[in-house]
């Protein structure tokens, strides 16, 4: 095919801009797979992946499945518009009504995925006036959502509360806060949204919600907990504020993860949603989840609440697996989540080993900045339910060859 010489310095300029993030061992590339479960074939290699976030095992469990048949039956395969035209379909509803009594919420709106739930809470919570205060390690969507809404950022580092209270502490509302001086206010804000992931998605570790939570209520400002990794896994399938006894204001969650689906969805009060229907562009303009993902994650938290054994079962083998990479010599930090990281440091050198691990049949991504700090390159583990007992053996024996041996 022949193009048209018009844009041939802009592609030159663009190519120039690839080769050094070539250079910077940064490049990123897609590869396609034959499967997307714990343990596939493909061009005759058996493949163990330990880079699926399908923790439970349920993206290809026949509930799912059979649940995705009947809804394509009866609504379609798309919701053919957004949910305030004509796309509202009643297996919207019946899932966010199960999301919301799944996490204890109020109520609970669906969003097309979990970043767009992320980008439309922040904008819709925070504008301009407003303050959000948001942990270093926090997901890209909750940044892009933070930075979109204009609000002023202060970042506070990773899971330190004692920094977080002396921001909040530096910055008043326009309004008093009972217990609280204002006098070091240096611009007061309207709203002030505390932002979180409970489980963090490349480190594993979990926040302190119960500290944020006191904050939260002591300083009178909005909390938000984003729980990708924790919903199905803890309290009951709930997540982690649910396992503490914490309602936040909002719970973002992923159908993408543990559910076995896609899309994202924003758990809250009544006011809250009605809120994110009115304000959040991302909900707005966009076309709802199709009636098969609704139906799938719909599916998935019935399997989740009637086998109630699902996320301890995981969190136990990720344990189990953690023993089994200590038995081998690897140096894993302790950890009490399904996700693993393997810290390496260097960029080209986590790349290099995940190529090496990808050969021996383990697919471990290399994870490098933006997505991760400076100098923290790290292998991502991720253990699921399709791990059994010879898997993890089999992918700490791998993992031992390559980076002990
Ligand atoms: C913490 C966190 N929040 C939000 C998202 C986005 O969810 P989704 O994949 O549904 O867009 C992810 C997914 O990578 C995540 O890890």
């Amino acid at each position: 095919m022949k193009y048209s010489m018009k844009s041939t310095n802009s592609r030159h300029r663009y190519e120039s801009e690839l080769e050094k993030i070539r250079q910077a061992s940064r490049w990123r590339f897609l590869r396609a797979w034959d499967g997307a479960g714990g343990v596939f074939t493909q061009g005759g290699t058996c493949y163990l992946n330990f880079s699926s976030n399908d923790y439970l095992n349920l993206s290809g469990d026949p509930a799912l499945k059979a649940a995705v048949v009947d809804a394509v039956a009866e609504q379609g395969c798309g919701a053919t518009a957004s949910r305030l035209m004509s796309g509202n379909l009643t297996i919207h509803e019946a899932l966010e009504r199960a999301l919301a009594d799944l996490t204890g919420q109020e109520g609970a709106l669906v969003f097309p995925s979990g970043y767009q739930a992320n980008v439309g809470v922040l904008t819709s919570l925070a504008g301009p006036d407003d303050m959000i205060f948001s942990d270093a390690l926090n997901h890209a969507s909750i940044i892009d959502g933070a930075r979109l809404s204009k609000a002023s950022i202060q970042v506070y580092r990773h899971n330190d509360v004692a920094h977080l209270e002396s921001l909040l502490r530096s910055i008043g509302l326009r309004r008093a806060v009972a217990g609280v001086s204002p006098v070091h206010s240096s611009s007061p804000a309207q709203h002030r949204i505390i932002v979180t992931d409970s489980v963090f998605s490349m480190d594993g570790d979990l926040a302190p919600l119960k500290e944020l939570a006191a904050l939260a209520a002591r300083y009178d400002a909005v909390l938000v907990v984003d729980e990708a990794h924790a919903i199905g896994i803890w309290g009951e399938g709930g997540g982690l504020c649910r396992h503490l006894g914490i309602r936040p204001d909002v719970t973002i969650g992923t159908l993408g993860k543990a559910l076995g689906s896609g899309g994202g969805f924003a758990a809250c009060d009544g006011p809250y949603r009605d809120l994110l229907i009115n304000r959040a562009r991302s909900f707005i303009y966009s076309t709802g989840v199709s009636p098969m993902n609704a139906a799938a994650a719909l599916a998935a938290v019935e399997a989740i609440v009637s086998r109630k054994s699902l996320g301890p079962t995981l969190l136990r083998r990720a344990r189990q697996f953690q023993s089994m990479l200590a038995d081998h010599g690897i140096d894993v930090a302790p950890g009490e989540t399904q996700i693993i990281p393997i810290a390496v440091g260097d960029d080209a050198q986590v790349m290099t080993l995940a190529k090496s691990l990808l050969e021996a049949g383990l697919i471990a991504t290399g994870i490098r900045p933006p997505t991760v700090p400076e100098g923290t390159a790290r292998l991502r583990l991720s253990v699921t339910l399709a791990h059994d007992d010879t898997t993890l053996e089999k992918a700490a024996g791998i993992l031992a060859r390559v980076l002990v041996e």
